[in-house]
């Protein structure tokens, strides 16, 4: 009777006070609960039956943004410190007789509905690691709720594939660890490992490597929602050209200047090119991007003075190149006290950071008032990953 008590608890809808043949008849039907002793159980009774899954997704901001050159397959190394904040959509996933895609709030009529969606290619990326037996029916229907604007650089689209995947390891009862999703994230896009771990943490390769970071305190920030939309790819490549512009004119500039002995004084190490404040090599070659040390240690001491300043982000002057009243909104947020201001990722969201919460609702307000975005917010950092609400349990019994 104890067992079929516990069952019942777990079930969340089976009277205890039935009697013990119904209890056991319904306890069988279950599917996939987590956490049941199965020495007690039994794999028969590891089960529950979960009709629909939410997961709760953040978004991100990346609080140093250092761009490599572009790889062999398009691709930029990156060196990135992701910082999740408490905005957030919801992902819900049921099974369905057909895949479908419907999604609500925020920018919703410019997410794509078929397998474009990045929930819905995360949700074929987890079915083609785990194998199609892992679904009961033949299809899932995808739920996305947006508070997150869409391509914003605020990597909405990534948290959504994020929160399909928790959601969909959860309603499978695939027991997928938190690596191997991580793994089937990488797959999907670049921002997905992090948005399932959310917090704060270290990004490298193109981003999907990820790592969390020891930070401390709560961060408050303020986001100037732009009234348009930036695709991160043409933002790369807006960097790439900006950045072959400026090799070719420090190629002439060496050259009218006879600049090449002063290039070999400059070389550190005697067999490297001298670097740049830029980041750039005195030959016109990239720097490799490094870890900000200075920004890490800012992050452990918790204080958002030391953090504001050491805010870097090489996409920005791509993004205010394609859309330039970003300069604007950025020079607002400074000229009303933020610490840092920054375009989010590859933008247009511009991020600025603020003192305390107080501070963030002035700010707010004054960015409001300067007329400089569509809308403004404010919100904390660091948030969690994405993380499984309540699932909806079936209701026929
Ligand atoms: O990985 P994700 O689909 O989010 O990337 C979108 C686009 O952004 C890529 O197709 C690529 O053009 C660009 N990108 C990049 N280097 C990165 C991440 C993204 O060039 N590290």
């Amino acid at each position: 009777m104890e067992m079929l008590k516990r069952l019942c608890v777990l079930t969340s809808r089976v009277d205890v006070s039935a009697n013990a043949e119904t209890a056991l008849t319904m306890a069988l039907r279950c599917r996939s609960v987590k956490g049941m002793d199965s020495a007690v159980v039994g794999d028969r009774y590891d089960q529950i039956i979960v009709t629909a899954v939410t997961a709760r997704v953040p978004a991100k901001v990346n609080l140093q943004l250092s761009v490599g050159p572009p790889r062999a397959d398009g691709y930029h190394d990156l060196v990135t410190v992701f910082h999740a904040l408490a905005l957030f959509d919801e992902v819900t996933v049921a099974p369905a007789e057909t895949d479908s895609v419907r999604v609500s709030g925020e920018g919703a009529a410019s997410v794509p509905l078929d397998g474009d969606n990045l929930a819905a290619r995360a949700v074929a990326a987890l079915t083609d690691a785990v194998g199609p037996g892992c679904r009961d029916e033949p299809g899932v229907a995808i739920e996305i709720r947006k508070r997150i604007p869409v391509a914003a650089g605020l990597a909405g689209g990534s948290a959504d594939a994020a929160g399909a995947l928790v959601a969909c390891n959860e309603l499978w009862g695939t027991g997928l660890s938190q690596q191997e999703l991580a793994e089937v994230a990488a797959r999907v896009g670049s921002d997905v490992a992090f948005a399932l771990l959310g917090g704060t943490a270290i990004g490298l390769g193109r981003g999907e490597q990820v790592t969390p970071a020891l930070v401390s305190g709560t961060y408050h920030w303020v986001l100037a929602f732009a009234a348009e939309q930036l695709s991160t790819a043409a933002v790369y490549a807006a960097c790439d050209r900006l950045r072959a512009t400026q090799a070719d004119r420090a190629t002439q500039a060496d050259r009218a200047t006879q600049a090449d002995r002063a290039t070999q004084a400059d070389r550190a190490d005697g067999d490297g090119p001298g670097e740049s404040a830029a980041g750039r090599w005195a030959d016109g070659s990239w720097a490799e991007p490094q870890l900000s040390t200075a920004l890490m240690a800012a992050l452990r001491s918790g204080d958002p003075t030391e953090v504001g300043p050491l805010l870097v982000n090489d996409l920005e002057p791509a993004a205010v190149s394609l859309l330039p009243r970003l300069r604007r909104a950025l020079a607002a947020g400074r000229e009303h006290g933020a610490l840092g201001a920054i375009v989010s990722g590859s933008g247009p969201t511009c991020a600025y950071l603020a003192r305390d919460g107080a501070h963030a609702r002035d700010l707010a307000v004054a960015l409001t008032s300067a007329d400089v975005c569509r809308s403004v917010i404010s919100v904390t950092g660091p948030a969690p990953g994405a993380t499984v609400l309540s699932p909806a349990a079936d209701q026929r019994w």
